[in-house]
């Protein structure tokens, strides 16, 4: 064995020692309410971000068909070398319209978009303040932009933020940058004290609503809509391999002036190919969808508040929220994998995530609701969760506080 392959052998078995292996599960069918995997056995699915069912949607499906069939595989070329397809163009219109922003500039990946984003407007006066829990992309973002200074402020505090605000020098620019929902918590960010903030000491605000687009606000614009801000938050970041269609891509929505220096400068940009014309075909006909068809964001919520209610009844105590993801804190790495292992057993797949994902002592379940979901499937998976739960010791009597909440 070569020297480099023998520490990687090392390093992945002190991954195993430690168990925190992740295995990958084969499946065979399309994402859904339901799934197959290849050894046939098949489970309800609370773990995709598949919020409103539109992954294997027909329409969706046939869209990014068409975009196949009509613009073939890609480009094979970057935007400013070798142009860009119809596709890119209307999606990013319908984007920038559906967000009452004056553009937005599409990525292969949001995680690609917040990286773009943060490291050109990051210049040798730029601060970038950023919520503890914010997502990975948005971390690796802040390290790679090096701006002249960074802080990380305490999860949702507006205090926190208010107090690193003061802190940033006279004249120099400043981000601030928060998920609209956290992805791990479920929680939103408290946006109308952030936006209070941010303009009282002239900062620009970024959100990024991967998990809240589609999912909140009454017509499923996301966060902002959920608290009547669309009009006050500067630059909105999202994905569209969730609610969007599930497949794979990122925007940045804000100021034309910003999508047209991102467009020019971002390095994402310049040496990375576009969307593939079927993914930005399927994305945009799953906007469509989420326009025209408020059923699914009604059926979301009430599949979520279905769930809730029910796991409740059983004495389980997920984290409180607003979004489609429902956190059950289990406690250590290892039982939050064995109730996950526990809960496949009886036909639910529900992952379990521990350390260092979230904190040591906080490894919880993380449900995630859809709107294919029938009532019978919740119902199947809420009476999987009791019986678990039960087995593992976490149900707590109605009337008493929840054990399992943080
Ligand atoms: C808040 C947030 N931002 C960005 C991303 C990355 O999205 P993408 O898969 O498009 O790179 C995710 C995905 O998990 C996310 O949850």
């Amino acid at each position: 064995m070569k020297p480099l392959e023998a520490e990687l052998r090392r390093e992945l078995g002190e991954l195993a020692a430690g168990g925190a292996l992740k295995r990958f599960r084969e499946i065979a069918s399309p994402q859904g309410p339901e799934v197959r995997f290849a050894d046939g056995s098949e489970a309800i699915c609370l773990c995709s971000n598949d919020y409103l069912g539109l992954a294997a949607d027909p329409a969706v499906v046939e869209a990014a068909g068409r975009g196949l069939r009509e613009h073939g595989a890609g480009t094979a070329s970057v935007r400013f070398i070798c142009g860009l397809f119809t596709p890119h163009l209307e999606l990013e219109r319908d984007l920038a319209g559906f967000l009452g922003a004056e553009r937005a500039l599409s990525y292969v990946s949001c995680w690609n978009a917040n990286q773009a984003l943060l490291d050109t407007l990051a210049g040798d006066r730029t601060w970038i303040l950023s919520d503890e829990l914010n997502h990975a992309s948005i971390i690796d973002g802040i390290r790679l932009a090096r701006p002249a200074g960074k802080a990380v402020y305490a999860h949702a505090d507006p205090g926190a933020l208010e107090a690193e605000l003061g802190r940033v020098p006279p004249g120099h620019r400043c981000l601030v940058v928060t998920d609209g929902v956290f992805s791990m918590e479920g929680d939103l960010a408290p946006l109308p004290e952030i936006v209070e903030l941010t303009e009282e000491h002239s900062a620009t605000l970024i959100v990024d609503d991967s998990h809240g687009l589609g999912v909140l606000g009454p017509t499923g614009r996301g966060t902002a809509e959920h608290f009547g801000l669309t009009d006050r938050v500067d630059i909105v970041t999202g994905t569209l391999g969730k609610a969007l269609g599930g497949a794979a891509g990122g925007f940045v929505a804000g100021d034309a002036a910003l999508c047209e220096l991102l467009e020019q400068r971002s390095r994402a940009q310049l040496f990375s190919n576009g969307l593939p014309p079927s993914v930005a075909c399927g994305a945009r006909e799953a906007l469509r969808i989420l326009r025209d068809d408020p059923g699914r964001l009604e059926r979301l919520h009430a599949n979520v508040a279905r769930f809730r209610d029910g796991v409740a009844a059983t004495g389980l105590r997920p984290l409180d929220g607003e979004s489609a993801i429902v956190p059950i804190v289990v406690g250590e790495t290892r039982d939050a994998i064995a109730m996950s292992d526990a809960l496949l057993e009886q036909g639910v797949f529900a992952i379990g995530f521990g350390y260092p994902v979230v904190p040591e002592g906080t490894a919880r379940v993380r449900v995630q609701l859809s709107a294919a979901l029938s009532d019978a499937q919740i119902d199947r998976a809420v009476a999987a969760f009791a019986a678990v739960g039960e087995s593992r010791g976490l149900l707590v009597a109605p009337d008493q506080p929840g054990s399992t909440a943080t």
